[in-house]
């Protein structure tokens, strides 16, 4: 019994957690564009033009990972070597940002290089 609750109790976490994620994924892709361009992209770029270069990372852009992937990343993103430097960045903010990542995905209908 106690076994169940606790299986009970771990799925409403999942189907929270996955909710919350999916629920993030109705912002304005065009404006998530500019954003990722202005906010991440510096540092995700094979020359990157941010100031702190040695903490560079390589390419990244929707076109770098599956859409499950990209959900994965934002419902994991405590954990991202550089979320430190995202905290400026705003709840809605990373919004557009993720639903521009996640449309663009590898696997979507129309895969995106952030070129
Ligand atoms: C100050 C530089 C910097 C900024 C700004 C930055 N990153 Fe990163 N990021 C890194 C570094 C360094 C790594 C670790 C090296 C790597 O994975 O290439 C990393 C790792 C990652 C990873 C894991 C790598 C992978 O291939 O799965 C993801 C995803 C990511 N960043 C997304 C973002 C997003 C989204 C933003 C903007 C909201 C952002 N980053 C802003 C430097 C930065």
């Amino acid at each position: 019994m106690k076994k169940l609750i606790i299986m009970y109790v771990a799925a409403i976490l999942f189907a929270t957690q996955v909710g919350i994620a999916l629920a993030m994924l109705d912002g304005n892709p065009r404006k998530g564009r500019f954003l990722y361009r202005q906010e991440c992209r510096p540092c995700h770029m094979d020359n990157p033009i941010h100031e702190m270069k040695e903490f560079h990372a390589e390419y990244l852009g929707p076109d770098s990972k599956r859409q499950a992937e990209w959900i994965e990343v934002l419902e994991n993103k405590e954990q991202l070597p550089c979320f430190e430097h995202w905290k400026e960045i705003s709840q809605e903010d990373l919004n557009d940002i993720f639903t521009y990542l996640h449309g663009g995905a590898a696997d979507s209908p129309t895969p995106e290089r952030c070129g």
